[in-house]
């Protein structure tokens, strides 16, 4: 592959910014320059300073006036659930019964999980996302058709199958031994080859029983390096029913400690519900809190308080998602808009610089990953998104009183989806192009 030399508006982040005028928090280069070389950002600067070091054979590819930032990454998202999406008038548990699990079943067919698994990652690719947090469902098959079409992308993915050995219909369950010798083998197959990772994913409390808990106590043990993904705390019903199986835990999250699932590579999707006790534990052992607002608002299931986490005395790391199909949308712009809503009711604002760190940057450091992703530096990898602040009529009459670059991001948070979304590259290869034709 010959260099490639990317010019536009570098915006990248450096730490999560206090408020609007922390630009110390931001990278910004008005004419700036990416050199791509096998993949990976080899030098970022001013582009005429880039364009100097460029061999003159490079491919120059000029996105002024757009944005160019990190690629997004989605911390959390259920790609068997794309035809779940839209599902009508229910609350956590029923929608998982009603239609969740039959949905899930359909992936006893591996032709099917092979159909979804690339329709999920022309959808991330189509809306910037170039790295996700990924349930797949019971069925092994789903996993290596996941792993297997984000590997052909050479897509930076994190995957595993859920393991769930109860309170779920026959044909959707495991048992503790199959789903640690199933897990045990998907990620000898898959963890830690090309940019994919795998993560033990025990659905959450309800549908695991103690002595499938126990294996995933062993599993994380073994596996260190693995993500641990699963739900907490989402709504009430989900967390009076959790204390009924697990009567001893003094808590929801202390089922998920009891087990040592609390930890760095830990992700809880929702968070929703929690005690300063169970605040304080996630604080302590580093766990992250995932903030799926779309999620939450269209189950009815409640508002995370991301602004209160984060700056907690103790803060919980935070990191944010789309939950598709219990979240409404694919796009990262726009859960971050319902996001800005769900902390508006809880009576405070995310600045849009937070936001634009936090589904860039932030999510990578949720997922121990910014030294390779979320960045611009020189050594990360050239997963890129290209953002057209006047993708739309109304989006470009607005820009018109648009002065500040914070003031851009929250139009593009506030009015953006797909149609901002001018190009995305995945390890230096357009990725959005390709498919959208
Ligand atoms: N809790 C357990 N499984 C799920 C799921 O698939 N979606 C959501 N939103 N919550 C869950
Ligand atoms: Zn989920």
């Amino acid at each position: 592959m010959s260099d490639l030399l990317i010019r536009g508006r570098l915006l990248s982040f450096l730490r999560r910014p206090d408020s609007v005028e922390d630009g110390e928090a931001v990278s910004y280069e008005e004419d700036g320059g990416l050199l791509i070389r096998n993949g990976r950002i080899v030098r970022r600067g001013p582009f005429a300073a880039v364009q100097a070091e460029a061999g003159a054979g490079a491919e120059i590819v000029d996105h002024r006036p757009h944005l160019v930032l990190p690629g997004f990454i989605d911390a959390h998202a259920h790609f068997p659930q794309m035809q779940v999406i839209a599902s009508f008038g229910a609350e956590l548990l029923e929608w998982l019964n009603r239609y969740t699990f039959p949905e899930e079943m359909k992936f006893s067919d591996p032709a099917h999980g092979r159909r979804i698994a690339s329709a999920f990652l022309d959808e991330m690719v189509r809306h910037g996302t170039t790295t996700a947090a990924v349930y797949c469902t019971v069925r092994p098959e789903s996993a290596d058709a996941f792993f297997a079409e984000a590997e052909a992308r050479g897509m930076a993915m994190i995957a595993g199958k859920v393991m769930m050995d109860r309170n779920a219909p026959d044909g959707l369950t495991d048992t503790p031994q199959s789903s640690h010798d199933e897990t045990a083998a998907l990620i000898a197959r898959w963890h830690g080859r090309g940019r994919l990772s795998y993560a033990i994913t025990p659905r959450f409390a309800i549908t695991s029983t103690p002595a499938q808990m126990e294996m995933v106590q062993a599993l994380t043990a073994a596996h260190p390096d693995c993500h641990v993904q699963t739900h907490l705390s989402e709504n009430h019903a989900e967390i009076a029913l959790t204390r009924e199986l697990y009567p001893d835990a003094p808590d929801y999250f202390g089922v998920y400690e009891a087990y040592g699932m609390a930890g760095p590579k830990s992700l809880f999707g929702h968070s929703i519900h929690l005690s300063e006790r169970e605040l304080d534990a996630m604080a302590d052992s580093g766990s992250v809190a995932v903030f799926c607002p779309t999620s939450n608002l269209f189950l009815g299931s409640g508002l995370m308080d991301w602004q209160r986490y984060n700056r907690r005395a103790r803060p919980v790391r935070t990191a944010a998602a789309t939950d598709v199909g219990g979240g409404t949308n694919y796009s990262m712009l726009r859960t971050m808009d319902e996001g800005y809503k769900v902390i508006a009711l809880n009576g405070e604002k995310i600045n849009p610089l937070a936001s634009f760190w936090q589904i860039t940057r932030g999510n990578a450091e949720a997922l121990s990953m910014a030294d390779r992703l979320g960045t611009l530096e020189e050594g990360s990898d050239a997963d890129l998104v290209v953002l057209d602040a006047r993708a739309t009529p109304g989006m470009a009459l607005r820009m018109e009183t648009v002065t500040t670059l914070a003031e851009e991001l929250f139009l593009l948070q506030t009015m953006g989806d797909d149609r901002a979304i001018a190009e995305t590259w995945v390890a230096g290869r357009r990725a959005k192009s390709a498919i959208s034709g």
